[in-house]
């Protein structure tokens, strides 16, 4: 059950671990995990501060898979975006970013290779990854996170700040018993019995990106809710340790032509074991789009970059995205946002919309959405959010700069 949409325990069913329920049934429960206070103050002050003031930048927010890249090609209506961008000197004049709820590498690299992809500058400070909002969790600096999923996560999750981290193979070798499913392991097991390497307990869980062993990575992770106080072996009625997934897709788009399985499909099979094994519902938060936390953070850079361009602020900021779950559902949500919703990637190209979650604009591809917003920006056309006057202020000061 996702924590920030509040808590509701089945108590219906009955079994193997409720008989173990009723004995130690009252110790505690864990609360909703939310960003240090810090954060929310400042997503509440950055809103306050968007009502007041007049001149302000519209941004834009670019979506990765399915927009600029499929898998490893990047789509040439990318490059050719990013040409058309730059040729207009809006790079230069308006505020944009990156945001994914891909992961599993630092935001540097991911600046690095967008800018390798798209032939424009990217700063890290323009893309947001599924697990950059995990910045704002300094309660759990000096605890001990287990973290799963692909690529440098003990580096990536040292650079934000977490000073005591874990991963799979830590658990393995602090349990030789606990993960074996493979047949090898078990022989290996008999042959060579392991020496334990000690851990201290887990007082928190980030999947940081799509895990890889999903048989062991379950295993692992429910032998850790189900225990008491984070050491696997022990068992407690109620579930302690918090768990916090960083991208909430169950679907994505790479090359091959139907979308594939994402992070969101791992969480939904391990609450499926959670609750087939306990009769509970798991405890988890969720971060990425399209949840407050990634948009708060997002909007917060876009701000700080459109002050550093020299206005006082961001008015409203385009989303172009291609998962109506994510993007579109994520832009609608905030009073400020303008959906662009594209036909590369999992959005179904049949569809006029999305059905549920309704985009403001539909286009075939990135190199449209781009062609819309600076039609946007000439026109002065405004659906919402911004000010008539700061529109022409702004294509006035971005037709000068372009003269210069
Ligand atoms: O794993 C990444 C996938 O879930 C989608 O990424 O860039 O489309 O938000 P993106
Ligand atoms: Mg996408």
């Amino acid at each position: 059950m996702l924590l920030s949409a509040g808590i509701a325990l089945n108590r219906g069913n009955r079994r193997a671990w409720t008989t173990l329920a009723r004995k130690v049934h009252s110790k505690g429960s864990i609360s909703p995990i939310a960003p240090g206070a810090a954060a929310a103050a400042a997503a509440a002050a950055l809103q306050q501060q968007q009502q007041q003031q007049g001149n302000r930048a519209p941004g834009i927010l670019f979506d990765i898979d399915g927009v600029l890249i499929r898998g490893n090609t990047v789509l040439n209506e990318a490059k050719e975006a990013f040409q058309m961008l730059s040729k207009r000197h809006l790079l230069k004049n308006i505020p944009y970013m990156f945001v994914t709820n891909g992961g599993g590498t630092t935001e540097a690299h991911k600046a690095h290779q967008l800018s390798k992809w798209l032939h424009v500058p990217v700063s890290e400070k323009q893309v947001v990854l599924s697990h950059t909002p995990l910045r704002m969790y300094e309660q759990y600096f000096n605890k001990t996170v287990l973290l799963i999923g692909q690529g440098p996560l003990k580096e990536i999750a040292a650079s934000y700040g977490f000073q005591k981290t874990l991963d799979l193979d830590d658990m393995r070798k602090a349990f030789p018993l606990m993960d074996i499913v493979n047949m090898k392991v078990r022989k290996q097991l008999k042959s060579h019995p392991p020496t334990p390497i000690p851990v201290p307990p887990v007082e928190a869980i980030f999947v940081m990106h799509d895990p890889l062993e999903w048989e062991s990575c379950l295993q692992v992770l429910i032998d850790l809710l189900i225990s008491k106080d984070g050491v696997p072996g022990t068992l407690d009625s109620k579930q302690h340790i918090p768990i916090i997934f960083s991208n909430a897709d169950f679907l994505w788009m790479a090359e091959h032509p139907q979308p594939r399985f994402g992070q969101g499909a791992f969480r939904l099979c391990l609450e499926a074991l959670y609750k087939e094994l306990t009769g509970r519902d798991l405890l988890y938060t969720q971060l990425g789009k399209p949840f407050g936390v990634t948009y708060d953070y997002a909007e917060k850079l876009l701000n700080e970059q459109a002050q550093k361009l020299g206005y006082d602020g961001l008015s409203y900021f385009y989303m172009v995205g291609d998962n109506p779950r994510s993007d579109v559902r994520g832009a609608n949500s905030r009073q400020n946002g303008r959906s662009v919703l594209v036909r590369t990637g999992v959005f179904s190209p049949h569809l006029d919309n999305d059905p549920s979650d309704p985009a403001h604009f539909v286009v075939p591809h990135v190199r449209d959405a781009v062609q819309l917003v600076m039609r946007h920006f000439d026109d002065g056309l405004h659906h919402h959010g911004g000010s008539d006057e700061l529109h022409a202020h702004f294509v006035q000061k971005s037709r000068t700069r372009s003269e210069k």
